[in-house]
């Protein structure tokens, strides 16, 4: 069995999802081969090292009580450059202005050799060409899953089960706080502040909801997969952005009586990238509700292939990290 030496670099709500997933699993990952060790564990506050596996249930109830994983001083970047493992799980917070930590401890697992999972879409939404030349210059593995569409699996989707296939477009909805402030604005004729509030009270907003609201977010998504996918070397400043912030519940109300629905539709195929608030008729398969995200894909071969799923959330997020972890080291 080939034991993996992953670090943890950021413990908030991906972070400790992960671990609680590597929990979950562990013995389903030694039944397919894989003896994953977390040896290293950092959050803002401080980090736990155990070069011989940290114990990941003590770390979880160590952040409940005392609000940080360990006492050691060490910072995300010491560890990626001074502790020998194979995996860097990269979940600090995003940071689309520059890249943050986030980009550093990328570029740093890569200059070390370490294979790089991630969940921030920041530092992809700014430099993919950067990081994925990184990667490639190190013989390093770059999986980025969980940065687009929380668990829908959209990326391993595309470049695995429908390898082969030319990607002609993707259109879809990749941010699940907008689609749930439209669903309700829509359904309880609900004002547009109180449904905010209520996706910041879900935890699914930014830290900062402009953010979403703005489209930004979906648009940082949307340029990941116009790099990975498309090719593309552009920046999440190079899509057409309309975001939400100007849809009235009368012009809901006017589409509602069509028998549409307004959702915000991303879009992105050979020489176009917009984020942009849509008409999509009732009961068309992009037409979902809730914190849902959608894409549908269309493909040469395949047709079209349309998945949803929850685009955010811990465990979700973390479903994709773990998915990513596997298909690099599963034999
Ligand atoms: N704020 C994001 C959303 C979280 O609402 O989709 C997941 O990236």
């Amino acid at each position: 069995m080939e034991t993996i030496r992953a670090s943890i670099i950021g413990f908030g709500a991906v972070g400790q999802g992960v671990a609680k997933v590597l929990l979950q699993k562990a013995n389903y990952l030694k039944d397919i081969g894989i003896d994953l060790r977390v040896i290293a564990i950092v959050d803002s506050k401080g980090a736990d090292i155990d070069t011989e596996g940290i114990d990941l249930s003590a770390a979880l109830s160590r952040k409940r009580t005392d609000g940080r994983v360990g006492p050691n001083n060490i910072t995300g970047l010491e560890v990626i450059r001074t502790i020998d493992h194979d995996l860097m799980i990269e979940t600090t917070p995003t940071n689309i202005e520059t890249g943050g930590v986030g980009l550093e401890n990328m570029l740093a697992a890569f200059e070390n050799g370490r294979d790089v999972v991630t969940s921030n879409k920041g530092p992809l939404a700014l430099k993919y060409r950067e990081l994925a030349e990184a990667s490639r210059i190190s013989g390093s593995t770059f999986r980025f899953e969980a940065t687009v569409g929380g668990a829908m699996p959209i990326i391993n989707l595309i470049t695995d089960v429908l390898a082969g296939n030319n990607i002609i477009s993707i259109e879809g909805i990749l941010n699940g706080t907008c689609n749930y402030i439209l669903t309700r604005m829509m359904d309880e004729r609900a004002s547009y502040e109180q449904m905010l509030a209520e996706a910041q009270e879900l935890g699914i907003a930014e830290t900062d909801p402009t953010y979403d609201v703005e489209g930004i977010d979906a648009a940082c998504k949307l340029v990941i997969l116009a790099n990975a996918i498309f090719g593309m070397d552009a920046t999440y400043k190079d899509v057409e952005v309309t975001g939400i912030t100007k849809i009235t519940p009368e012009s809901l109300i006017l589409a509602e009586d069509g028998g549409y629905v307004i959702k915000l539709i991303c879009e992105v195929k050979k020489d176009l990238i917009r984020v942009a608030p849509k008409l999509v008729p009732n009961g068309h398969p992009l037409a979902v509700g809730g914190t849902l995200n959608v894409a549908s894909v269309q493909t040469d071969l395949a047709g079209t292939v349309t998945i949803t799923g929850r685009g955010a959330g811990s465990i979700e997020t973390a479903s994709a990290i773990l998915s990513d972890i596997i298909s690099i080291y599963r034999k």
